[in-house]
């Protein structure tokens, strides 16, 4: 038994590094591979040896009971479904032999399908092509190839479709007009139902980009990286400016790009960052140096050369790059990267990663400005090469986030905050499940999510974890139960309370969708050379599952298709058949309408306070300054929501205590107190403030609220304000300036001008620098709890600003792999 030695994922570290700020850069293919993990007593996983929390310790069951008392835990079959189903199921041959299919939803509630097929073939130096065009007008349920439309122009696939922003029903496909002359483009304005199409006086380089705010304006690079922009959809262009190598969409029409001004996008570091508010009739330098940049809530964040040597620091703004405050985080080299895992209008989730090709970093959270920074995750997974993490934001509970760390033996294990990146736990053991061979202890391990690393090392992880904001609580994701994560064959694991417990829904690995706002999961088992006839679904959130055989000849399965939102009742499975002649694509859409049966009534809906811990508490619930209690569906409701139903919730707010604060700059809290005390050496460290921070960021009474905390009332700190514009006066600069007095202003840029004098001549600077941004000096938490879970440590990532991984509507499917390594 001891000389079973179990699998577990591991991180390769490979060498190949390249920084890739701020998510922007190319992300090349990392090159790793799985080891088995030999001395596993030696190097136990230190998250794991933690104890739980109290209130995560598996013997209270904090659950409100959503349940009805008299119904068991049985699963009881209903009668007659199969037939409900049979008769609700349509199937769509496609009389095609392309290799992918692209799917785009036009509309919201429409359902309005269109699937581009491609067929390519590389032949010498040339790409034949053909591309075919169909679209449905009721879910999937039927198409009609309209190939026509696009007079069988080859379409790059690698594009895709551009679905214009809300409701607008715009779609542009890009086309390759033979002879390489230029591209051509294929405009609907009305949900695709027809085309028209413009050539344009240049090749793009990317997908074309649509205003948010106005779908007429659109936005692209050429392939001679000239920036390009329309303003009346795609009609006619003008050239906005030339050596762009990153654009990028703000708010209120604004366009934000670096270039080059010696011409080379790979001369990062000596960027310059553009900015047009009146589509390129003006346009502002807001920042040199620029490394990369990015846009996250509110906030414009860039990296910049720091002139010394190859580091490089985050500047944040909050008003579009008119004034810029550096972020207090640590510099990085040009091996390293920042990258913002998930940011909005309140804060933000930025990873900067470790010196060294470690494979992992440091998670920070920030202030509501984005400037001062907590340490929130140490040894956070985050590949350099790969530019992998699994890094989630739990959209259907306020607070939630899991992301992995990488242990000190190089295993991978998931953790998960409640508090917005407060505290990391291990997930706790599903009560059904039991640890596998990864766990030392039989008894006591932990649930580990496999997310975009997992899928980035070709495990069989069809899925990344699935949440969406209308089905409250519910998470469903592959994972397995031990020490770490394993690389045996993944389950699905499906938590309703977002995360605090979960289940063992169904074995091995499946594509699952929510429908119905999560009234109803459906999940099919992936086997990549098995042929699938069977779709299991669950109307009481993944306890129970039914299953229909939805035809009797299975199909090589690729995918499954609902429309994005969750609020659909009607599935499509997608796949293909093979015969000796040809490999045809089939859709089966099962409408699910009538398997729900009824609407569903109020007696239907349950109170649920999310976040509950204990019940008698008056502060059960408080999660960033109140709670909220949802209606729910009782698990044994079987009736549907309806596509307009909305999540009631009614949130209360909760007294503050301190741990609703966080330490401002300056100040810090000392293990196992929650009071933020003044760092009592601040030479330097103002110096460094001083260069820095504008004039109302040098008031400070050393809390600040901690972003999107509403509590009112209850413990407030005690305010005592100092002026730490005062200090960088006294501190640094002679008395003679002090006489200076006209405004403060002025006293600040003359300060900004001695230092950088300072910087430039003296190398001590140097060195006090380094100790104020190399972290020691922001290590500060939410709550005092933290303060030993930071010590033992697991470090972050950042990711891309781009934090959704569902791609606005669109899914690809390809039928077979070998269609990758041609490219
Ligand atoms: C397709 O070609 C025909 C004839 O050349 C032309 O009239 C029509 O406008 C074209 N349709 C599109 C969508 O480009
Ligand atoms: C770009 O210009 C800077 C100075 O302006 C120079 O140091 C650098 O070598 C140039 N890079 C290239 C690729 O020409
Ligand atoms: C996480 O997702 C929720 C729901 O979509 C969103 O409201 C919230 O702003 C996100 N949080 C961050 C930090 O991006
Ligand atoms: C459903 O399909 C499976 C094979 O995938 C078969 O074993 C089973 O008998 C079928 N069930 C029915 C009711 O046809
Ligand atoms: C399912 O598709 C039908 C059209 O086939 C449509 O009328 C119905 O509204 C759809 N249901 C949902 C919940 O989207
Ligand atoms: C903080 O609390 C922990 C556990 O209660 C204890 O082990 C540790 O010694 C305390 N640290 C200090 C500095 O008091």
């Amino acid at each position: 038994m001891g000389l079973f030695l179990p699998c577990v994922l591991l991180l390769s570290v490979s060498t190949l590094a390249v920084g890739f700020d701020l998510n922007l850069g190319p992300k090349p293919v990392g090159q790793s591979a799985f080891v088995k993990r030999f001395n596993l007593e030696e190097k136990a996983a230190n998250i794991i040896k933690r104890s739980l929390p109290a209130w995560l310790a598996p013997s209270r069951n904090h659950q409100m009971k959503r349940r009805s008392a008299d119904q068991g835990d049985s699963c009881k079959a209903v009668e007659g479904q199969v037939t409900k189903l049979a008769d609700n199921t349509h199937r769509y041959t496609f009389n095609d032999l392309s290799g992918s299919v692209s799917l785009a939803w036009v509309g919201d509630g429409t359902g309005v399908i269109m699937a581009l097929t491609t067929f390519q073939v590389p032949f010498f130096m040339l790409k034949f092509g053909q591309s075919k065009l169909y679209r449905s007008e009721n879910y999937g349920k039927s198409f009609e190839d309209v190939t026509d439309l696009i007079n069988n122009t080859f379409i790059r696939s690698e594009y895709g479709f551009a679905i214009g922003p809300e409701n607008s029903g715009k779609v542009i496909l890009t086309g390759e007009v033979s002879g390489g002359q230029g591209s051509r483009i294929f405009v609907s304005v009305d949900f695709g139902k027809s085309f028209t199409h413009k050539d344009l006086p240049f090749t793009p380089l990317m997908q074309i980009t649509y205003n948010p705010e106005d779908s007429n304006v659109l936005v692209v690079l050429s392939n001679s990286y000239e920036l390009w922009l329309s303003e009346d959809f795609g009609t006619s262009w003008k050239r906005i400016h030339s050596m762009v190598c990153l654009v990028k969409w703000g708010r209120k029409n604004t366009i934000f790009f670096t270039t080059s001004l010696n011409g080379s996008c790979s001369d990062r570091g000596m960027l310059d960052l553009r900015r047009t508010t009146d589509y390129g009739k003006t346009i502002k330098t807001v920042a040199t140096k620029i490394y990369s940049f990015g846009l996250g809530g509110r906030f414009l964040f860039a990296s910049v050369m720091t002139g010394k040597g190859t580091l490089r620091m985050i500047h944040v703004s909050v008003d579009q790059g008119n004034t810029w405050n550096m972020a207090q985080l640590p510099p990085v080299g040009h091996e390293q990267f920042y990258s913002i895992l998930a940011a909005n209008d309140d804060m933000v989730f930025m990873h900067v990663d470790e010196p060294g090709d470690t494979g992992f970093g440091t998670i920070y959270v920030s202030d509501d400005r984005g400037t001062v920074y907590s340490k929130s995750l140490e040894r956070h997974l985050y590949t350099t090469t790969g530019g992998d993490t699994d890094f989630t934001n739990v959209t259907s509970l306020r607070g939630v986030f899991i992301t992995s760390v990488l242990a000190e033996d190089s295993s991978v294990q998931s953790v998960i905050s409640f508090d917005q990146g407060g505290e990391w736990v291990p997930l706790r053991k599903p009560a059904n499940s039991k640890c596998d061979a990864t766990a030392k202890d039989p008894d006591k391990c932990s649930l580990h999510i496999h997310a975009a690393y997992s899928t980035s090392m070709s495990l069989n992880v069809p899925m990344l974890p699935l949440t969406e904001p209308n089905a409250v609580g519910l998470i469903l994701a592959h994972g397995s139960v031990g020490d770490a994560i394993s690389v045996m064959k993944p389950d699905v694991y499906v938590s309703d309370d977002g995360g605090y417990t979960w289940i063992k829904a169904l074995s091995g690995p499946h594509h699952y969708a929510i429908l119905d706002s999560g009234g109803l999961l459906v999940a099919v088992q992936s086997s990549p050379n098995e042929l699938v006839n069977q779709i299991k679904y669950s109307t009481d959130e993944g306890q129970c599952w039914g299953v229909y055989n939805f035809t009797d000849d299975p199909i090589y399965f690729t995918g499954l298709a609902s429309e994005p939102g969750a609020r659909s009742m009607n599935l499509s499975i997608w796949g293909y058949r093979d015969s000796f002649v040809s490999q045809n694509w089939i859709s089966f859409t099962i409408d699910f309408r009538d398997l729900l049966t009824k609407s569903c009534s109020d007696n239907d809906y349950v109170s649920w306070l999310a976040h509950s811990d204990d019940i008698s508490d008056p502060n059960d619930g408080c999660i960033l300054g109140y709670k909220e209690k949802f209606l729910r569906l009782k698990k044994d409701s079987i009736c549907w929501n309806g596509w307009d139903h909305q999540v009631s919730t009614v949130p209360t707010p909760c007294p503050c205590t301190l741990d609703d604060f966080l330490c401002d700059f300056g100040y810090y809290r000392q293990e196992n107190s929650s009071e933020c005390v003044e760092q009592p050496d601040l030479k330097g460290k103002v110096l460094e403030f001083c260069l820095q921070g504008r004039e109302e960021q040098l008031q400070t009474s050393g809390y600040r609220k901690i972003p999107g905390d509403k509590c009112e009332g209850g413990k407030m700190p005690a305010r005592q304000e100092i002026d730490l514009s005062k200090r960088c006066v006294s501190d640094l600069v002679g008395p003679e300036l002090l006489t200076d007095t006209r405004s403060s202003k002025t006293v600040f840029i003359v300060i900004a001008v001695l230092v950088v004098m300072l910087l430039s001549t003296a190398a001590g600077f140097v060195f006090v620098k380094k100790y104020v941004c190399g972290g020691r000096f922001l290590v500060h938490r939410y709550s005092v709890l933290q303060q030993h879970v930071e010590e033992n440590g697991a470090e972050g990532m950042d990711d891309p600003l781009e934090t959704d991984h569902a791609q606005n509507g669109k899914i690809e499917f390809h039928d077979d792999s070998d269609e990758d390594l041609l490219e």
